[in-house]
């Protein structure tokens, strides 16, 4: 479903010239498979994740999702293909203000196949917890209630890959647990592929696949090296 093959990416540095921060190789991910991704802070997780997605675009490689090569499209078309085939957990959530909670996850489904569908939107905010939430806006919810929504609107359009950048960072044990519980069931059952970014040792237990990103980066690699 999803290929990297020799992807690069580097960044200005504010003091002039560049630095790349990834070199990966290969990285394949296939349709359903249910992935943790770890590294240090500052070793270049969320940049994977943004370049997968195409909100990033790589300097070099391929992306290959379903046969489409992300580097080869524009950023509007980048910005179509995320919208139908992935779902997006932002480690900062970018919940739209003006909205309820469940404004914003119907919002998520604006150009997917589930279209506009209320009872999975409601279902979807009902699992993460947030029943006597769902009218208010993101102001009115706590940090973690506001991660639960996040979580809740990147499912919303049933996405061919699930995205998640430390979607518990937020949130108390109790509702960490709700929220990969819900993650591994709902893509379970409808075959998402997901993707997670997740610093903790007790999460990362209850995946098949792990994946250490200072063993996919060859940059980091050779960095350990000397
Ligand atoms: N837009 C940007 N411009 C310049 N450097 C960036 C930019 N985004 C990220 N970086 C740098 O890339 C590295 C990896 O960042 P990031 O992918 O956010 O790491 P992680 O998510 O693993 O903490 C960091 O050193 C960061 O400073
Ligand atoms: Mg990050």
């Amino acid at each position: 479903m999803l290929l990297l093959k020799d992807v690069r990416k580097s960044y200005p540095q504010p003091t002039g010239g560049s630095v790349t921060i990834l070199n990966v190789p290969k990285l394949e991910i296939r349709s359903g498979e249910q992935i943790v991704l770890r590294g240090d802070s500052g070793s270049g997780k969320t940049t994977l994740l943004q370049i997968i997605s195409g909100i990033t675009r790589a300097d070099s490689g391929q992306v290959l999702f379903d046969g489409t090569d992300l580097t080869k499209l524009s950023e509007s078309a980048r910005d179509r293909f995320r919208a139908v085939k992935m779902g997006y957990v932002f480690q900062t959530f970018n919940l739209l203000p003006a909205f309820t909670a469940l404004e914003n996850v119907r919002l998520g489904m604006t150009f997917g196949r589930g279209k506009y569908r209320l009872d999975r939107a409601k279902s979807l905010l009902s699992q993460v917890g947030l029943d006597d939430r769902m009218h208010y806006r993101p102001s009115m919810l706590s940090v973690g209630q506001q991660q639960r929504v996040a979580v809740a609107r990147a499912l919303a359009n049933q996405p061919r890959l699930l995205l998640a950048d430390e979607p518990t960072a937020n949130v108390d044990p109790g509702n960490q647990q709700k929220i990969i519980d819900l993650l591994k069931e709902v893509c379970g059952k409808e075959s998402i592929a997901l993707l997670m970014v997740t610093h903790s040792d007790s999460i990362s237990q209850q995946f098949d696949r792990v994946e250490y990103l200072d063993q996919i980066n060859t940059v980091l690699t050779s960095e350990a090296r000397s």
